[in-house]
């Protein structure tokens, strides 16, 4: 039995999406280790859609990161990864929560009119309150790296949550590797270990609809990608 796709509510659920390769890994030199077009554009497809409708207003769609993706993403002009000025062309409801230690919190008020709107948070407890502070969210992102990751995993409110988990089938080199799942049930241990997560709340991860299997390119090679969207029940 599969869980439902329905997921509109006041504050929604906060969705991680990631793609991991067969240890695990994730990043390298602060970059994705690969460039598979199919998984970039499943990426895309989830962290732009947003309600299509001609009578109700679009929704916003809220992305969570940590600061060295926002300056990448910003900063960088880094031909690999999206500009986030493309995306929030086609996405003006697009805000931006972003994690930083550093103090005191930068206000986007004064922001070049191609950065969406966004604000800097020292917490998961501050991007609780900032999501839950937006009007009419459509859907929230968790797109790493992975210390924010584990904030969420770590914070015990995973109820309306989910898991994107991306399972590349490939050995790359990687220096960043995604939180350690089995906590979770999950039998996904990075090589080499993280920290272990605390999951206090002892929720599980349950598929939440059949697996999807799709052939990427990366370079010339073909590579398997599997598709995998979890529910965190307890
Ligand atoms: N494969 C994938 O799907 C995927 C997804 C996401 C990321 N990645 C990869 O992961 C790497 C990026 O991860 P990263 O860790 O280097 O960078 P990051 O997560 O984008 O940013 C790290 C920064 O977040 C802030 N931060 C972290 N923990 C915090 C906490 N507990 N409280 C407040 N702020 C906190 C700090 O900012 P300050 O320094 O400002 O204090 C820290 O330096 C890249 O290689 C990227 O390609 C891959």
């Amino acid at each position: 039995m599969y869980g439902s796709d329905l997921r509109m509510s006041n504050t929604p659920g906060i969705n991680i999406i990631v793609a991991v390769d067969s240890n695990g890994g994730i990043g390298l030199n602060g970059n994705l280790p690969w460039r598979i077009p199919e998984e970039w554009n499943y990426l895309l497809t989830n962290v732009t859609r947003t309600r299509n409708s001609i009578e109700e207003a679009p929704g916003r769609v809220t992305w969570i990161v940590g600061r060295k993706t926002w300056h990448l993403w910003t900063i960088q002009q880094n031909p690999n990864i999206f500009s986030i000025p493309e995306v929030a062309a086609i996405l003006d409801s697009l805000v931006v929560v972003i994690l930083t230690r550093q103090v005191p919190l930068q206000s986007s008020e004064d922001r070049d009119s191609s950065i969406p709107e966004h604000f800097f948070v020292n917490s998961w407890d501050q991007v609780m309150e900032k999501v839950e502070s937006l009007p009419n969210l459509y859907s929230v992102w968790n797109f790493g790296g992975p210390d924010v990751y584990q904030l969420q995993l770590d914070s015990g409110r995973l109820t309306n949550d989910r898991l994107y988990l991306t399972n590349i089938k490939k050995d790359f080199e990687c220096d960043t590797f995604f939180p350690d799942l089995t906590e979770f049930g999950l039998d996904h241990k990075p090589n080499p270990r993280r920290s272990k997560l605390v999951n206090p709340e002892k929720y599980s991860l349950k598929l939440d609809r059949p697996p999807v299997l799709q052939m990427g390119t990366c370079d010339v090679e073909k590579i398997e990608l599997i598709y995998n969207v979890y529910s965190f029940v307890k």
